[in-house]
């Protein structure tokens, strides 16, 4: 059987990981500043991480919802404290698509409506609704399309005040720090309108995290930048550091039924284990503090880089948006450099998404590449 061939693929094959790094068959050493689309957060094969895994397999690896897990109150607890958000309730799933599928069903169960709000550019995952709701026509397939999902220009108040007026809406989905799109960062004033125009209007703000969660905008979540708090907070990729597991934040005031939701394999042991590891380390080892510290040292260290167009982000949530089209450099980067790197939609646009504990060493090493590669590309002295 072939392999149904959706993935353009570099050709390399890892074969083995520790922190920042990757090694392939050959031992060349590669230096990951991607995670493997932000899922690495911890770094990889973290020793705590691995410690606890290991432990678990070795006692029970998976029992279906049916019975008493207590690592899953263990994990919420966790989560609760170190987010802000003790007062919320977690559902566990798999998948950051299946988290934000989650997140619309509960918001029209809750608000018994049907519409929903997303913005140009988004990114929210391909099962049905999350697909729709994503802005690229070009994975929405025909059974996918619905009227149900409106679609507001970026940080404008206006119009989406004039959807509201014109619409029963259900729930406004936003991400943190758009991702895919090319890390961009919603303003603060345009997230506590969301929210304000939704309590108004009996909606729910629903703010995608699954990228900019977890610590990676230098705050657990990027929407706390803006100081609100949206009803329903969708988290995956860095949660698990690279095991499947997804989560849904959700308000008091939404009152779960039995069978409301549901999931055969979300919530397992092993998923527990894995994010509680992930959590362990982000508190002991400081990690959003690190990175708020190394993000604003490689935003420092971009600046006066001639061929960048506009430097964003947060944290370790970067993008670098040339005055080119990077897929060039982002290939030198990895031919040349051994150093991973991700694209985005934005065709110029180099997204920058390292583990959370990396340091300004390695940080540094990037830099004086990819300086190498820009200097020799704009054709100006490294001296100038
Ligand atoms: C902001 C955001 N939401 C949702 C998703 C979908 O997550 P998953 O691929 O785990 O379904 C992604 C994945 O890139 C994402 O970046």
């Amino acid at each position: 059987m072939n392999l149904f061939d959706v993935y353009p693929l570099f050709n390399i094959t890892p074969v083995r990981a520790s922190g920042s790094y990757l090694w392939d068959e050959h031992g060349i050493q590669y230096l990951d500043l991607y995670g493997g689309h932000a899922v690495i957060s911890v770094g990889h094969e973290h020793p705590y991480y691995v410690k606890q895994l290991t432990n678990q397999l070795q006692k029970i690896a998976f029992y279906s919802n049916s019975v008493q897990i207590p690592m899953q109150k263990v994990l919420a607890q966790k989560l609760g404290e170190q987010s802000g958000y003790q007062d919320y309730q977690l559902f566990l799933c798999n998948s950051g698509a299946e988290a934000n599928e989650n997140a619309f069903k509960l918001a029209s169960f809750h608000t018994g409506r049907k519409k929903i709000i997303s913005f140009e550019k988004s990114f929210h995952g391909r099962t049905s609704a999350a697909v729709a709701a994503t802005d690229d026509p070009s994975i929405v397939a025909p059974i996918n399309e619905t009227p149900n999902i409106i679609f507001c220009k970026w940080n404008d108040a206006s119009m989406l005040q004039q959807i509201f007026e014109a619409n029963e809406i259900a729930a406004v989905i936003i991400e943190g720090i758009q991702g895919v799109g090319g890390v961009n960062i919603p303003e603060i004033t345009f997230l506590q309108k969301i929210k304000t125009l939704c309590d108004a209007n009996g909606a729910l703000m629903i703010a995608d995290e699954i990228q900019s969660g977890y610590g990676r905008s230098g705050k657990f979540f990027a929407h706390q930048y803006a100081d609100i708090r949206p009803d329903i907070i969708t988290v995956a990729k860095g949660m698990g550091n690279g095991f499947p597991v997804a989560g849904v934040l959700i308000h008091p005031n939404i009152k779960p039924k039995h069978g409301m939701l549901g999931t055969t394999f979300g919530g397992n042991y092993l998923a527990c284990a894995a994010a509680i590891a992930v959590l362990d380390i982000i508190k002991h080892e400081n990690l959003v503090t690190n990175a708020n510290e190394v993000g604003e040292y490689l935003i420092h260290q971009l600046h006066g880089i001639p061929g960048i167009k506009e430097i964003r982000g947060l944290g370790l949530m970067i993008g670098i948006e040339l005055q080119v089209p990077c897929a060039a450099i982002r290939n030198e980067l990895l031919n040349e450099h051994k150093i991973f790197t991700g694209s985005s939609s934005n065709k110029n646009t180099l997204r920058i998404l390292p583990a959370l504990n990396i340091s300004k060493t390695e940080a540094d090493i990037f830099i004086t590449a990819f300086k190498s590669i820009m200097y020799k590309q704009f054709k100006t002295s490294l001296a100038q």
